[in-house]
């Protein structure tokens, strides 16, 4: 099964992905992930990327969608995947579907996951990560999913912030480019509702992102 996540800046798309890929035994391919494990490596590609991530901004198209495109051809991808992260832009979109039309590959599903601007903005700045695994729900504004003191509340790992979660101006920014229907995020998304619409074979689902985490998996399993 190969799927499309699509979910304003911290409304679980992480979160969420990390379920599913342990269910299906899909490849979770997150292009942030991918770009903080090369800033974290000291590489040249994370040198590029983290100027533009500081800021809140995009990396731009040249070094993503390659990147990406590249990505889903590994062996570990023919039994299915799930991009989170990607496509953020309606051009990002549009090279996503040629390529997947040149390498005959298909889209199953999209996940739009509804979520209000301010409550994602909330999630991100309690959002706390495990060094075992970033994907362990801990977050301290959240009761049900409050670390134990400064240990992840699933594994007992150290926990971090995200450089990027505590700039309220870039965290503000990330949302703007979401929120974009014309050109931005939605608009991404949008373009495969199109298509979906046109009675392709994608099956284009929204879930209600407010929900508790439990919740949003379930409607999510009983969707896909
Ligand atoms: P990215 O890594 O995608 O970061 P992001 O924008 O903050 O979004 P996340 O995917 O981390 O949030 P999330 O929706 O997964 O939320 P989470 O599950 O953690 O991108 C980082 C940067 O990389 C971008 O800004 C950009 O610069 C660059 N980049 C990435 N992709 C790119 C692309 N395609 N093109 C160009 N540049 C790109 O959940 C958030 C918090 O809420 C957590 O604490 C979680 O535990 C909690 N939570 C989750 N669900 C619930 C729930 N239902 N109830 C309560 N709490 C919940």
């Amino acid at each position: 099964m190969n799927i499309l996540f699509f979910g304003p800046n911290g409304s679980g798309k992480g979160t969420q992905g990390a379920i599913v890929k342990d269910k299906y035994n899909a490849a979770h391919i997150e292009s942030g992930a991918i770009f903080r494990d090369n800033i974290k490596g000291g590489t040249e590609l994370g040198k590029q990327a983290k100027e533009y991530i500081d800021k809140g901004e995009l990396v731009p198209d040249e070094i993503t969608i390659p990147m990406i495109l590249d990505r889903l051809k590994q062996d570990d991808c023919k039994v299915g995947w799930l991009l989170d992260g990607f496509p953020r832009n309606k051009n990002q979109a549009i090279k996503l579907d040629e390529a997947l039309k040149a390498e005959n590959m298909s889209l199953d599903i999209v996940v739009e996951i509804l979520l209000d601007r301010q409550i994602a903005k909330d999630r991100i700045m309690g959002r706390r990560l495990c060094a075992n695994d970033n994907n362990h729900p801990n977050n301290i504004f959240i009761d049900a999913i409050k670390p134990d003191g400064d240990k992840c509340r699933v594994c007992g790992g150290d926990l971090s912030k995200r450089a990027d979660d505590q700039d309220e101006g870039a965290i503000d920014k990330r949302h703007g480019i979401y929120y974009d229907a014309d050109t931005g995020t939605l608009a991404a998304a949008y373009y495969f509702k199109d298509l979906a619409a046109q009675g392709g074979s994608i099956k284009y689902i929204t879930l209600d992102g407010a929900a508790d985490i439990k919740s949003v998996t379930a409607e999510l399993i009983s969707k896909l």
